[in-house]
């Protein structure tokens, strides 16, 4: 049973059959799937939702599908992670990380959205599929394409880490890497759509991917306890998933789900690339484009999508927009991996950096909840943290040798880090 009505317009407000369009052809706005809320209101209940497997579908009636899933039955539902360790190093009483670094299958927050846009494409008859990407999402898409047994056509710009090249080229898809920045991608990507007619999910399914992003916000919610937190602080990058943590919190006030403030939204980006950071510090409503340059590979996104509905959200929910340098993110990194146990990407580390920093500012007050999103996996980007870590200590197979080894002073600083 689907409780989708169709799309409509964000910026005129122009309604849309839910058909594979992706901007108003009247004013060229983004479009965002509409639901018949008072008949999801009549059914759906907190119970119902917790009867359901612990995947991203228990929240199926918010999501943008007619007939049953294709795919994404173990993706979502990922571990909110209560952080009393990182808490106490950052002054704070109560923090929670959304840990998507482990989503199912390909490690970061794309599972959700690519779950959604894949089993819409099935839905829409495409029998091709690809996405234009910086690293995450083809990931994502190349495996989904292949459990669905899909041809697939993955863009990448060329120049990412190699352990996002392998992720995605070892399902077998085709993996175009493109001379140039993740925004030449995407240009092209709006032309391949439209010359050749395939599903690309950040193209021409983007309003049904995007719908897939309210997941982690729905989870969050749930995991806390149907109460919402004071705080998010989510990393930015196209602007999918911020501006749908906003909408999600706001559907399931609607709908009576929660009760509560809603949570104030905090934007992370890297200082290379920071274009809804600057908006916001500016007073823009749009973000000026900028050339990206960081090692935050999979947030360099210098003309985001939806960098406008980025800036409204934080706005509207009283947030800030904070950026942060390179070194702050491997730091970030650092920190998270010593304190909590996680190894996240860059992006992780841009939303620990970009947390602490608003700690620092008491942007956040000590006392106040917070979640920090989690949205992507270390092991992916290991060239970001190689020069940090330190080297295996080579010891001689004796216990003689561990001993005198044990005995030195570099072995004896170590056991006091705790
Ligand atoms: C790990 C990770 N986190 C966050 C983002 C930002 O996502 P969005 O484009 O929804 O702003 C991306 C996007 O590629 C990503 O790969
Ligand atoms: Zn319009």
């Amino acid at each position: 049973m689907s409780f989708v009505t169709g799309l409509t317009c964000h910026l005129c407000g122009a309604t849309f059959p839910a058909a594979a369009l992706w901007v108003c052809d009247q004013c060229l706005g983004p479009l965002e799937v509409h639901y018949d809320y008072p008949s999801i209101k009549a059914r759906l209940t907190r119970a119902l939702v917790e009867s359901r497997p612990k995947n991203l579908w228990r929240y199926r009636e918010l999501l943008p599908i007619e007939g049953e899933p294709r795919t994404g039955f173990h993706s979502g539902f990922t571990p909110l992670v209560r952080a009393d360790r990182l808490a106490e190093r950052l002054g704070l009483r109560e923090l929670y990380l959304k840990d998507d670094s482990v989503n199912h299958p390909t490690l970061s927050y794309k599972d959700r959205v690519v779950s959604i846009a894949m089993t819409r494409a099935v839905e829409l008859g495409f029998s091709v599929v690809g996405c234009a990407s910086t690293g995450n999402l083809a990931n994502s898409v190349a495996s989904h394409a292949a459990r669905l047994g899909l041809p697939c056509y993955v863009f990448i710009p060329a120049g990412l880490e190699t352990g996002k090249v392998i992720a995605s080229a070892i399902y077998r898809p085709q993996v175009v890497a493109i001379d140039g920045n993740y925004d030449d991608v995407n240009r092209l990507c709006a032309q391949v759509a439209d010359a050749y007619g395939w599903g690309l999910v950040n193209v021409n399914l983007r309003a049904y991917y995007a719908e897939g992003a309210k997941t982690q916000g729905f989870e969050i919610v749930e995991q806390l306890g149907w109460r919402f937190p004071q705080h998010v602080v989510s990393p930015v990058a196209g602007g999918t998933l911020l501006p749908r943590l906003a909408r999600a919190f706001r559907e399931f006030a609607e709908l009576g789900l929660a009760e509560g403030p809603l949570p104030r939204i905090h934007a992370a980006q890297a200082a290379g690339c920071a274009p809804v950071v600057r908006a916001l510090e500016q007073g823009l409503d749009y973000p000026e484009p900028v050339k990206p340059k960081t090692i935050a590979k999979s947030i360099a996104i210098g003309n985001p999508a939806d960098g406008f509905q980025v800036i409204r959200s934080v706005r509207a929910s009283g947030g800030r927009g904070v950026a942060v340098t390179d070194e702050e993110i491997v730091a970030g990194i650092a920190l998270l991996a010593e304190t909590e146990g996680i190894f996240t990407e860059p992006a992780g580390g841009t939303t620990v950096a970009a947390l602490r920093q608003l700690v620092e500012q008491e942007t956040i007050p000590r006392g106040e909840s917070v979640v920090a999103c989690i949205t992507g996996n270390g092991l992916k980007t290991i060239e970001a943290v190689s020069d940090r870590v330190g080297q295996p200590e080579r010891v001689g197979r004796s216990l003689e040798a561990f001993q005198a080894y044990l005995g030195t002073q570099a072995a004896q600083e170590n056991l006091l880090i705790g």
